[in-house]
């Protein structure tokens, strides 16, 4: 693949962007790039420095001071908070509603942004988040918008946190935060997630994640001068 490429793949909490991006990537032998990861070490640092994370001035304050960045490793994404790998602290039910909240800030999302941009302006990206399409790449060569039934993706996010063997959550209270950074999500004011005009909308409702894998490709495949097996 000689041209540089940008793949945006939005859509809402648990619906498999994840994992679809990451395996993409991967066939494309391009790098994957977990936006989300970054608004999840915004929202652990404000808990650590005991900010309520729904009280937007306190947080559009402290942005300034917030050091997250990514480093770009052959194992994949690391997260950072300062000199801190905060990748394995960030999937707990607190920082995932936390991370919604403070994604509604725009200074926040200013900042997220500029990096993201930076990264896809030097490499080809396969970039997964809720406004990758219609806000930080608007001209990315292909746009995904994946999504799922609320009950599928709490069952899947289910599974994985009790995979993972530290679910201490009932699918119950899986299903009530999926639905409330649904919400939250999709009705912020500034960038809130929706499918770009021009995106390939995807319904991973029943489907396994190779067959989502292969629609990903497949749509690649349209792309002027590329062909990925
Ligand atoms: O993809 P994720 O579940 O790790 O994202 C965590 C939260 O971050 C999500 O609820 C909304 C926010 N987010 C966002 O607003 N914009 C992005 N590009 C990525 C994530």
């Amino acid at each position: 693949m000689s041209k540089k490429i940008a793949i945006a793949i939005d859509g809402p909490a648990g619906a498999g962007k994840s994992t679809a991006a990451r395996m993409a990537a991967e066939k494309l032998g391009i790098i994957y790039i977990d936006t989300g990861a970054m608004y999840r070490a915004v929202a652990l640092d404000t808990i650590r420095k005991g900010i309520d994370t729904r009280d937007k001035e306190k947080v559009s304050q402290l942005v300034g001071e917030i050091n997250v960045s990514i480093e770009l490793t052959k194992a994949g994404q690391v997260i950072f908070l300062g000199n801190e790998d905060v990748k394995h602290l960030i999937r707990t039910p607190e920082v995932s509603i936390g991370s919604s909240n403070v994604a509604a800030v725009p200074e926040v999302r200013k900042r997220m942004v500029d990096i993201q941009r930076g990264i896809a302006a030097a490499n080809s990206v396969v970039m997964d988040g809720r406004d990758i399409g219609t806000w930080v790449l608007p001209d990315a060569d292909l746009k995904i918008f994946l999504t799922a039934s609320v009950e599928e993706r709490a069952k899947r996010r289910y599974s994985e946190l009790i995979g993972k063997g530290n679910c201490t959550a009932s699918i119950e209270e899986v299903e009530a935060d999926i639905r409330y950074r649904d919400f939250n999500d999709t009705t912020r004011e500034y960038a809130p997630l929706k499918a770009a005009d021009d995106a390939k909308i995807i319904d991973s409702t029943g489907k396994t994640i190779d067959e989502v894998v292969q629609m990903i490709l497949d749509e690649v495949n349209k792309i002027n001068g590329l062909k990925v097996e």
